[in-house]
């Protein structure tokens, strides 16, 4: 059966030394709650990635890149491998979040590229998919998220796919307090496993964990989570203090 996972992204946030800081309270909470009933898994900076992986065990609290380059290695300034990120211990990486997507013109086909080279250093992926307010207004959400995951993920396996982690996260809901219902949420994580088992079978889809994030708090965590096909969240804001990242957590 799939994994409940509560995941952190930090998005561009914290000096080494406040993220370190931040790792160990959340490795400590972690260590301190016991028997959870979900996976924990911070997503750092890359710079903050050796640091961290010093700071946590990593059998209890996972550790994510935010990204990785779409190339294997060689004359790309500035750009950081999926094998230099498997190389500090990290086991995941976030891939195609709306950020990067609208930011820094992350193409299906550049994210295809990454996920390849992501599975092939053995990383676990967290991969990103989710609509804007005009799609959502205009009801053609459905369309344009199924897109985003064929193609940049229908290339894959079945075998591949058990890397898979999706996450749910409608652009309109991230950082901007506005959380979707758990009903619209639920909706869209149901559309998303009916999709998977479409091109992967019911197995696949079943197994596959596919959180939710945008605005998500330890205050509405309960309610989205109690819900049959979120399984967890991808966590923003909230995840920069450990208590309301633990809050989350717990709401399992
Ligand atoms: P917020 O939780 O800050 O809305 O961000 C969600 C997100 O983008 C996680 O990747």
């Amino acid at each position: 059966m799939r994994k409940n996972i509560v995941a952190g992204n930090w998005k561009m946030n914290t000096t080494v030394a406040e993220g370190v800081q931040l790792a160990k309270e959340v490795n400590e909470a972690v260590a301190a709650a016991g028997e959870l009933k979900c996976d924990v898994v911070i997503g750092v900076p890359f710079t903050h990635l050796t640091a961290v992986k010093e700071a946590i065990d990593i059998e209890k609290v996972g550790l994510s890149a935010e990204n990785c380059a779409n190339k294997e290695k060689g004359a790309y300034t500035g750009e950081v491998s999926a094998a230099m990120v498997a190389s500090t211990g990290a086991n995941y990486v976030i891939l195609g979040h709306s950020e990067r997507r609208e930011y820094y013109n992350e193409t299906p086909e550049i994210l295809k590229e990454k996920v390849d080279l992501a599975l092939a250093n053995g990383l676990k992926i967290i991969f990103c998919c989710g609509e804007s307010l005009e799609l959502r207004e205009a009801g053609t959400y459905e369309e344009f998220i199924k897109a985003e995951l064929k193609d940049s993920l229908f290339h894959l396996s079945a075998e591949e796919f058990a890397n898979i982690v999706i996450a749910y996260e409608p652009i309109w809901a991230i950082g901007t307090g506005v959380t979707a219902t758990s009903d619209q949420a639920e909706e869209v994580h149901a559309f998303i496993r009916s999709f998977l088992a479409e091109k992967y079978g019911e197995t696949v889809a079943n197994d596959t964990t596919i959180l939710y994030g945008g605005s998500c708090k330890p205050s509405n965590a309960q309610e989205l989570f109690a819900k049959p096909n979120i399984d967890g969240g991808l966590i923003g804001g909230a995840s920069l203090k450990a208590a309301d990242f633990m809050g989350i957590v717990t709401a399992f």
